[in-house]
């Protein structure tokens, strides 16, 4: 297998899950997080369990000038892009009227712009080579909000445009765009916000993951990595136009489309 899956923070968490699922289906993936070394040891460890080509770098999807480079290394290193995942994220809790605007600015600058950066850098490379598929992972917060985190909802409903608009130019060069949402996942995202959101909440840690949390999941149980994996995987691999422009909810129901 010669195709290459790119994902965006995927030294730990929800993006290391989808770099396993693809290196799993002998993709080549290339990991990708703010630290040089994190990304390193991720993509050797991904290669040795897995027997496959992996590449890990320091690429801060912020940063325009890195991703450039970044995208025209790997399109170099592994001679092309097929499948890029926007993964990479993170999460500031605040009640919207008291939110930071210094905060505001580093959620949609890594969600928004981050992704733009990457997406753009990445199209350009599949336009040449035939095609590809790039994958948003939105969230239950790209369709509906729950209290204290205005930025990150705002952010995520965005990538559901970004997406569609995406897979609107894209399909003349058999570029597709979909967008996966996870419900909650146990990675280091959610249990840092679970003492953040007790403390402007004033409840206890276990009543935000019973009542905030997990509250309208149709069994209280948290989504896992592997679960969003699947999807990104489905979604990535589907060999037609026929799934393009689309999103799907993966979270124990809390979101019913
Ligand atoms: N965990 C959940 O419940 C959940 C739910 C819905 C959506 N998501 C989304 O899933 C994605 C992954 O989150 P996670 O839960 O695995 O969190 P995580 O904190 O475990 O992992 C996020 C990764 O992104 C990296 N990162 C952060 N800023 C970056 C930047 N500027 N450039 C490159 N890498 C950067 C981090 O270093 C980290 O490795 C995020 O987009 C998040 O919004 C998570």
């Amino acid at each position: 297998m010669n195709k290459v899956c790119l994902i965006t923070g995927s030294a730990r968490g929800i993006g290391l899950g989808i770099a396993e699922r693809f290196a799993a289906a002998k993709f080549q993936v290339v990991i990708s997080d703010l630290r040089q070394d994190d990304a390193e040891r991720t993509a050797q460890e991904i290669a040795k369990k897995y027997n496959v080509k992996t590449l890990g770098m320091a690429m801060d999807v912020t940063n325009e000038a890195a991703v450039n480079s970044g995208i025209a290394r790997i399109t170099k290193e592994m001679s092309k892009i097929d499948v890029v995942v926007n993964n990479a994220g993170l999460q500031i809790i605040s009640p919207f009227e008291e939110f930071k605007t210094e905060d505001w600015k580093k959620l949609v600058d890594v969600h928004q712009y981050g992704s733009f950066f990457v997406s753009r850098a990445a199209m350009q490379q599949m336009k040449k080579n035939g095609g590809g598929s790039i994958i948003f992972i939105g969230s239950v917060h790209s369709v509906e909000a729950s209290p204290k985190k205005a930025a990150y909802i705002t952010a995520k409903h965005a990538l559901l445009g970004m997406m569609r608009a995406i897979a609107n130019e894209g399909a003349e060069y058999n570029v597709r765009a979909n967008l996966v949402g996870p419900g909650c996942v146990k990675t280091e995202l959610v249990m840092k916000q679970i003492p953040e959101y007790a403390k402007v909440l004033k409840i206890s840690e276990k009543e935000v993951v019973e009542k905030i949390l997990l509250d309208s999941t149709v069994d209280k149980q948290f989504t896992t990595v592997e679960d969003v994996a699947e999807v990104v995987f489905f979604f990535a691999t589907f060999p037609t136009n026929a799934l393009t422009g689309q999103s799907l909810i993966v979270s124990h129901g809390r979101h019913m489309q």
